[in-house]
């Protein structure tokens, strides 16, 4: 890539809202970087998803921010990160960043105790990317991961706080109470919407750690290191659906974003 390459803008995909989170962290952290973001909405919930459906999503993702001229990709998805990434970065040149490295690294450096806790989706629970990624750095670490397949249907449905939510989080969140960890991953991109209750629910002692500011720095210091930070801001960011771009706009402005949102058929890429 040239000297112009570091105008052009960064992807960032999840299959639904939860990727927003680090959108957020990375306009505080980059604020001169265009984003494009893609929703998988008509195929969220991944969590539950094969492993081969969920690298074959990922393909036409990238895909479609090839053509777009990307030149760099952030899965702001664990379930993608976890299933996906270690297929799917192999096959382009435009490099393809994850969440869960930056996330266990956040956690290693929060636990005092080395007692870590995990909440994720079915998919990445299974696929034990985070013990690795914690056990790596801490090997000693006491890890335990919880599923919590319910979570990001109703997260993407509106829901927030209240009753129905809170005991829900209380029967995902008592065994890792139980293990007594004193810190808490949330490791789904989905999860910060939840944060009050969470943070309820655990009490003021536990360190819960979002991974996406973690992931906005480690995005910051490889386009550094790339050669591909921008110094200049140049266009607006621009968000991509697959399924009814109103619906998605109606959430994300909810959330302060006022972006213009389009629908992408997205079957029709591939890398
Ligand atoms: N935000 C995705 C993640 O971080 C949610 C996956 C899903 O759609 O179930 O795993």
């Amino acid at each position: 890539m040239g000297e112009e390459a570091r105008h052009r803008p960064i992807g960032v995909y999840d299959s639904g809202i939860g990727g927003l989170t680090v959108v957020g962290w990375l306009r505080k952290v980059l604020p001169e970087e265009r984003i494009l973001y893609f929703g998988d909405t008509a195929r969220v919930p991944y969590g539950g998803r094969a492993r081969g459906e969920i690298i074959e999503f990922s393909r036409q993702i990238v895909g479609f921010f090839l053509s777009q001229g990307v030149k760099f990709i952030i899965a702001a998805c664990n379930t993608s990160s976890a299933l996906a990434l270690p297929v799917v970065a192999q096959e382009t040149d435009v490099p393809l960043m994850g969440v869960i490295r930056a996330g266990a690294e956040a956690a290693v450096s929060a636990t005092k105790a080395e007692r870590i806790g995990v909440i994720g989706t079915q998919g990445t629970v299974n696929s034990r990317a985070y013990t690795e990624a914690v056990k790596k750095l801490a090997p000693d670490a006491f890890v335990r991961e919880q599923a919590c397949p319910e979570l990001v249907p109703m997260i993407e449905a509106g829901y927030r706080d209240g009753e129905v939510v809170e005991e829900l989080l209380h029967r995902y969140l008592q065994p890792l109470i139980d293990y007594r960890i004193d810190t808490l991953i949330l490791g789904c991109t989905h999860y910060p919407y939840l944060l009050a209750p969470i943070r309820r629910l655990m009490g003021p002692d536990v360190k819960i750690v979002d991974p996406a500011e973690a992931v906005a720095r480690e995005a910051r210091n490889e386009l550094q290191a790339l050669g591909l930070l921008n110094e200049k801001k140049a266009g607006e960011d621009l968000f991509f659906v697959s399924g009814d771009p109103d619906r998605f706009q109606a959430a994300a402005l909810q959330l302060g974003y006022t972006q213009r949102v389009e629908h992408v058929e997205i079957e029709q890429y591939s890398i």
